[in-house]
């Protein structure tokens, strides 16, 4: 997955790609690259971050021109690999978002015809597919080289014979314009647009797009007009800002009390969501990947718990290539960005099955949005930190909020029991609240476990992928290894590993699995291990015998998973900070995974 940008309009492009390129910096950050269009076709590109390719740069003049950060699949991440890609003539440059399945045969074709390749890269194949039909139309061309390509892309082209002029195309990767007076806009994603506009139109699979200064001209593959009206989005360039914080993600961390007060307003009194159980489900089955997956898997036990419909969840990834049985649960796919490949594969499979599908999902007008049956979006606004935060508390209000209409279409809930349970509900952004109070206490236990290389993290129940959620979040940002379990299966075998040198962080609030998180905090503390609880405030016991408490409000086991959550992430991120690393943009990771 990489972020692409373009421009064309009346003023210096350069300076503009560079701002809305690092807006996309998420999306990838191994190589970025600029192709602008003045009296000739200019290229520079590099290995690393924007910033390193902006202290080179010179002043490059002309008003049209794309840009591209890159997260590699083909090709190790180099200059050479870096794009935009230029084709023999050094005219026609492409920068491309996603994989081309068939670049090998379009390469080895192209070879043949004697056109001369430059990097390791799927997307260069694809630039001289373009070349070998230019006969001086950038839209025609591309269009007969996308009628030969397999895969996923987002490309943006620009021809030096065509100043002024932008094309790009989409398939099954992220593609918006952004509409300016005298001016528009292309991009990966929104924010790369806000600064400029807030009126987009989203361009869909197999659709083709030209931009000029003075208009967007929408067609399919076979050249049919498409005629769209533009939408005007609600977020805002403060969005995509820090707002005074070191990093996205600590805003986002501290988002999470008013996301959960958004996703819950309009909705919670009347229950207003459609999670398809007047229709008669008798089962559910929850599709998500990464920190959506854990989302989906305490999902499982909310929707059980409160719905009393039996549930499961499965790995996107995993699911869309399962044998599955014929029966047809009603599948809830979850994903903050609505593009992630494997869920996108998921939600497709499930329909092939003739499943019903819920989308849970953070940005509107996505993919998975577009193609589930319906959605139910978490209002967390923008998250740009890669790791996600506000966007799992969220997914688990709106999987509330499902398990509450559900158990009462089903009768399996009472209206009395529903109202207790809303309070709950609406007492969630004040328990997160009480966990952010205590971010500095975080921060010293984050220091006192800087250096440890290995760590474990344990819970039950629901608080098994809530452990799950915070061993990830260490992981992808700090660098520590880290392994969850359920803490009934230490004995099974990851005792082994135990030593003075593997801290453990039990997850201990006063459920009805208390007694046996002691028992088994008590197995680990017998083989040396340091270990820091996540326990209810006010647990005296609990201090007796562990090396540090992370107290969390109490509140019925069910809600447990977003205060301890939230604990987890500052726990993450502050030890992350402590050892120096790029929190926002961690090694080998992108925002959201495009590609299979
Ligand atoms: O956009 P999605 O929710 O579908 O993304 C799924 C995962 O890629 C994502 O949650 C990933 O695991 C995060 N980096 C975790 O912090």
């Amino acid at each position: 997955m990489c972020g692409i940008v373009g421009y064309t309009g009346q003023r210096k492009a350069l300076p503009i790609l560079l701002d809305s390129l690092k807006r996309l910096e998420y999306r990838g950050y191994d190589s970025a690259g600029v192709a602008i269009v003045g009296s000739e076709l200019k290229v520079v590109k590099d290995k690393g971050f924007i910033a390193n390719l902006e202290a080179q740069l010179p002043a490059i003049e002309g008003t049209t021109g794309l840009a591209h950060t890159r997260w590699a699949t083909h090709g190790a991440p180099s200059k050479v690999n870096a794009h935009p890609h230029v084709d023999c003539s050094g005219r026609l440059a492409i920068a491309h978002n996603g994989i081309i399945e068939n670049f090998m045969e379009i390469r080895e074709r192209m070879e043949k015809e004697g056109h001369v390749f430059a990097s390791q890269t799927d997307t260069e194949s694809l630039v001289h597919l373009v070349e070998s039909y230019y006969d001086g139309n950038l839209e025609t061309a591309v269009r007969s080289a996308l009628r030969e390509v397999r895969g996923s892309f987002a490309i943006a082209a620009v021809h030096a014979d065509e100043p002024g002029r932008i094309v790009g195309a989409r398939n099954e990767s992220p593609l918006v314009i952004g509409v300016g007076p005298d001016e528009n806009f292309l991009a990966s994603d929104v924010p790369a647009l806000l600064k400029h506009t807030d009126k987009v139109l989203y361009i869909l699979d197999k659709e083709i797009v030209v931009l000029t200064a003075s208009g967007v001209a929408i067609s399919d593959l076979e050249g049919r007009t498409v005629s769209r009206e533009p939408e005007r989005i609600t977020w805002t360039l403060e969005d995509a800002e820090k707002g005074g914080f070191e990093h996205f993600m600590l805003k986002e961390i501290f988002e999470q009390p008013a996301a959960i007060h958004e996703t819950l307003l309009g909705r919670i009194a009347n229950l207003d969501v459609n999670g398809f159980f007047a229709e008669g489900f008798t089962s559910v089955k929850l599709v998500a990947c990464g920190t959506s997956y854990h989302a989906a898997l305490v999902g499982k036990y909310i929707l059980e718990e409160i719905a009393q419909i039996p549930a499961s969840a499965e790995l996107a990834s995993e699911y869309r290539y399962a044998h599955g049985p014929s029966e047809r649960p009603l599948v809830i796919l979850l994903s903050q960005s609505g593009e992630t490949a494997d869920t996108l594969g998921a939600m497709r499979e499930a329909k092939r099955r003739g499943c019903k599908t819920l989308g849970i999902c953070n940005v509107v007008g996505s993919s998975l949005a577009r193609e589930v049956d319906k959605t139910i979006y978490t209002r967390a606004g923008l998250e740009i930190g890669v790791a996600a935060t506000k966007t799992f508390v969220t997914q688990l209000v709106a999987l509330y909020l499902i398990a509450l209409r559900g158990g009462l279409d089903r009768g399996t809930l009472g209206y009395e029991e529903a109202d207790g349970l809303k309070d709950q509900l609406r007492s969630l952004p004040r328990a997160v609240q009480a966990v952010l109070n205590r971010s500095e206490e975080i921060e010293r236990l984050a220091e006192k476990y800087r250096d440890a290389k290995d760590m474990f993290y344990i819970g039950r129940h629901v608080n098994y992928p809530v452990a799950m959620e915070g061993a990830l979040k260490l992981k992808e940002i700090s660098y520590v290894h880290a392994e969850a379990y359920a803490a009934g299966e230490l004995k099974h075998g990851p005792l082994a590993l135990l030593t003075p040198a593997t801290p453990v962080v039990a997850i201990a609030v006063r459920d009805h699995t208390y007694e046996k998180m002691r028992s088994n905090i008590g197995e680990v503390v017998a083989r040396g291990s340091p270990v820091l609880a996540i326990a209810s405030e006010g647990d005296r016991e609990i201090v007796k015998f562990v090396d540090d408490v992370l107290a969390v409000p109490e509140l019925p086991g069910i809600f447990n998973p977003a205060p301890v959550t939230v604990a987890m992430q500052l726990f993450a991120y502050h030890l992350a900070r402590t050892r120096q690393c790029p929190i926002d943009k961690p090694r080998n990771l992108a925002k959201s995974v495009t590609v299979e």
